[in-house]
């Protein structure tokens, strides 16, 4: 047997072996497509058509040496006025990520972490071969602890979370991150707000604007496949520090750039987004009754504040069990394994969006009765 069939036969055993999922097709809990706005894309592509006519399928280039930018410019454009900061467009939130937070582990910077960032955050501290600590999730007397001690050895220190955590559906302390920021001047904070990007903020622009903070993340982190149902991501931040991604931003100079007809796609949809104050008041109700349903169900507390509600199975196996019993109800649900959540803390992650109704989710509180 060889040393890939080995692993491969290890994670079936472990019930951990991963497919594509086929034939789903019930009531969407999968999705991160917060808003609906994925859902409803057939409403817009008139829209699309008449202010953009039919934009360029491919970028043919990196973005240092693409011909053809119109659209990247004025998207860009729109979301500096958005978040009064300098914006750079990536190709995934993936590539933000990796190249952003590479780049940034020069030598004399310590990247500080909450042990529950996202692959790709981790991906790209390993990327840069940095000076790295992390803090318990969301531990903040931790991180002070690591701070008192390491601080005065760095010139620079990143403090990077997400806003709100991709598996969990929890908040970081963020106002309490930009507290201890103030205390130190070699801190950056470096926020991702994959999943609070159209959710939460008066315009949607994720929970820096809702608290206020906007001006004190140094560097923020959007992704276009979730919320803003398109593709690609961006970062906000400083002029220097955009400028210094553009030239050391491996994943930034070393792939072709998002396709034109994808970046006017993403300005429309956000143009939509900053407008849909009702879906989200609308969506954030919906989540606290549904979370306290859940509570009452399983006898857990839920830390979850937002529209991620996590459902804890305690073992692989059994969270197998809970999701195909919500399939046989038309439901989709996946189980949420190892490596993505440390083990004994597997679960279905149910992600809710704006078009879901109350006798939807009666129906899938029915079937959790069914599993506790
Ligand atoms: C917190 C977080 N950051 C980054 C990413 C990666 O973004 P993308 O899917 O655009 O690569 C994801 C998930 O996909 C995520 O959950």
């Amino acid at each position: 047997m060889s040393i890939y069939e080995n692993t491969l036969k290890t994670l079936e055993e472990e019930c951990r072996l991963r497919n594509i999922p086929e034939g789903l097709g019930g009531l969407d809990l999968i999705s991160n497509d917060y808003m609906s706005l994925a859902t409803r894309h057939l409403e817009f592509i008139k829209e699309y058509q008449d202010r953009f006519g039919t934009p360029l399928m491919s970028a043919s280039a990196s973005r240092l040496l693409q011909r053809h930018q119109n659209e990247h410019n004025a998207f860009e454009k729109m979301l500096e006025s958005l978040y009064n900061k300098k914006i750079l467009l990536l190709n995934s939130g993936y590539h933000a990520n990796t190249g952003a937070l590479s780049a940034m582990s020069v030598p004399g910077t310590l990247i500080i972490s909450d042990k529950l960032i996202h692959a790709s955050m981790i991906d790209g501290i390993r990327l840069g071969h940095g000076d790295t600590a992390r803090f318990a999730h969301n531990d903040m007397a931790m991180l002070r602890k690591i701070l008192e001690k390491k601080a005065s050895l760095y010139k620079n220190i990143v403090v990077a979370v997400e806003s709100v955590y991709s598996m969990d559906g929890d908040l970081a302390p963020l106002k309490e991150l930009v507290e201890i920021k103030k205390e130190y001047p070699n801190v950056l904070l470096y926020v991702d707000e994959a999943h609070a990007f159209g959710v939460f903020g008066e315009n949607g622009l994720g929970l820096a604007e809702e608290l206020g903070l906007l001006p004190e993340i140094d560097v923020l982190v959007v992704t276009l496949g979730k919320a803003a149902a398109g593709y690609g991501a961006f970062i906000a931040t400083s002029e220097t520090l955009h400028s210094f991604f553009i030239n050391c931003s491996r994943s930034f100079i070393f792939s072709t750039a998002l396709p034109p007809s994808v970046a006017a796609w993403d300005m429309l949809m956000i143009e939509k987004l900053v407008g849909m104050s009702e879906e989200r008041l609308y969506l954030k109700e919906l989540s606290e009754w549904f979370r306290n349903e859940v509570e009452a169900i399983t006898g857990m507390r839920c830390q979850s504040r937002s529209q991620i509600i996590p459902i804890h199975a305690g073992s692989a196996s059994r969270a197998i069990e809970m999701a195909q019993k919500l399939r046989e109800a038309g439901i989709d649900a996946l189980p949420i394994r190892r490596p993505t959540v440390a083990a004994g803390t597997e679960r279905l992650r149910l992600s809710l969006s704006a078009d879901l109704t109350k006798e939807d989710l009666v129906r899938v509180l029915e079937i959790i009765k069914v599993c506790f």
